[in-house]
């Protein structure tokens, strides 16, 4: 038995610009999926997901490109794409260049899948990185990432890859559309206080939506974006040096463009409002908007006063590490 876990993420700055190649800020948090792997000695591929009820998921080799349930498609859209890759095909003999009974898979997460804290990206990571194993097959991290990839845009169609740089390489990163530039960011633990408004976003209809806009109207939108690029440059810097409240300024900024790009929403806006009153630094939504979570950033002394305005405001406060380590065997 395989055991590998993968942290879950939590974007900071940048959001959406970088769906359109500039840079985020992205950490990973100490919230991990795992994953369990095992081979089998027949065809069949049989996964377990606790977390969502799913309980002996049968399918066989031969059928991972018919479609699959829902709860387990990052899952074996992997697996598919890792045979594909490596060549693994399952069969009478002649063999070919890699034998494969089945496998079992099991996964658990340490966090709610609904929290939009990444548990689609650290499950196709952790699945990818407990197959190499499995096959004895090396991979580099950006061999894993460019796999992850591929899986997420199969199944999504948009996306950025933020959260698999944060489920690989684990830490705070600086990182730029489809992994061209992935940086680590020198800092321990981030104070980020977060909120969840109890809503779930829809990742790819509001990237969407944003394509749209800016296909209506590229000069506004890609200066919206090019601002956007400024605060995270200015934003890697500020939190290299710890410097919290002008992060906060930061964030603030980022927020302003948000809303101008029109992904922010009314339980989001009231999350901000109430961490703002309460005296943080700074908050905004993170991630795709419209739901999901917020973040604010406030001095030490007042950290408990800015998560109580959070509840009382409706959010849920959800108390976690940043800059947690990338994908791991256990
Ligand atoms: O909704 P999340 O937490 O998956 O974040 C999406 C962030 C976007 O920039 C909007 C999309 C992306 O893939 O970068």
């Amino acid at each position: 038995m395989i055991k590998v876990s993968a942290p879950g993420k939590l974007m900071l700055f940048g959001e959406h610009a970088v769906v359109h190649g500039r840079p985020c800020i992205v950490t990973a948090i100490d919230a991990r999926m795992r994953v369990f792997l095992k081979k089998r000695g027949d065809n069949k591929i049989i996964t377990n997901v606790p977390d969502l009820n799913l309980k002996n998921y049968i399918i066989s080799i031969e059928d991972l490109d018919k479609p699959y349930a829902k709860e387990i498609k990052f899952v074996l859209t992997a697996i598919k794409n890792f045979f594909e890759k490596y060549q693994i095909k399952s069969g009478l003999p002649p063999l070919p260049k890699f034998w494969c009974g089945g496998l079992e898979i099991e996964t658990k997460s340490e966090f709610p899948m609904r929290f939009g804290l990444g548990s689609s990206s650290a499950v196709t990571v952790a699945t990818i990185r407990g197959l190499s194993k499995i096959f004895g097959i090396k991979m580099k991290n950006k061999e894993l990432f460019d796999l992850s990839y591929k899986t997420i845009l199969d199944i999504q169609g948009v996306g950025s890859g933020f959260d698999l740089a944060a489920a690989i390489y684990g830490g705070t990163l600086y990182f730029v559309t489809g992994g061209k530039v992935i940086k680590k960011i020198e800092i321990r633990n981030i104070p980020v206080i977060v909120g969840y408004t109890g809503i779930k976003a829809d990742t790819a209809t509001l990237v969407k939506m944003v394509n749209r806009k800016l296909k209506e109207n590229p000069e506004k939108i890609n200066k919206i974006f090019d601002e956007i690029e400024k605060i995270v440059n200015q934003a890697k810097i500020e939190i290299e040096n710890q410097n919290w409240k002008k992060v906060g300024e930061l964030m603030n900024l980022n927020q302003d463009l948000l809303r101008k790009l029109g992904v922010s929403s009314k339980e989001l806006e009231n999350l901000i409002e109430a961490s703002l009153n309460s005296g943080a630094y700074g908050a905004k939504l993170s991630g795709a908007g419209g739901g999901d979570c917020m973040i604010a950033i406030a001095q030490k002394e007042n950290l408990n006063n800015v998560k109580r305005a959070i509840e009382k405001a409706g959010g849920q406060i959800i108390d976690l590490k940043t800059s947690a380590q990338g994908v791991i065997l256990e």
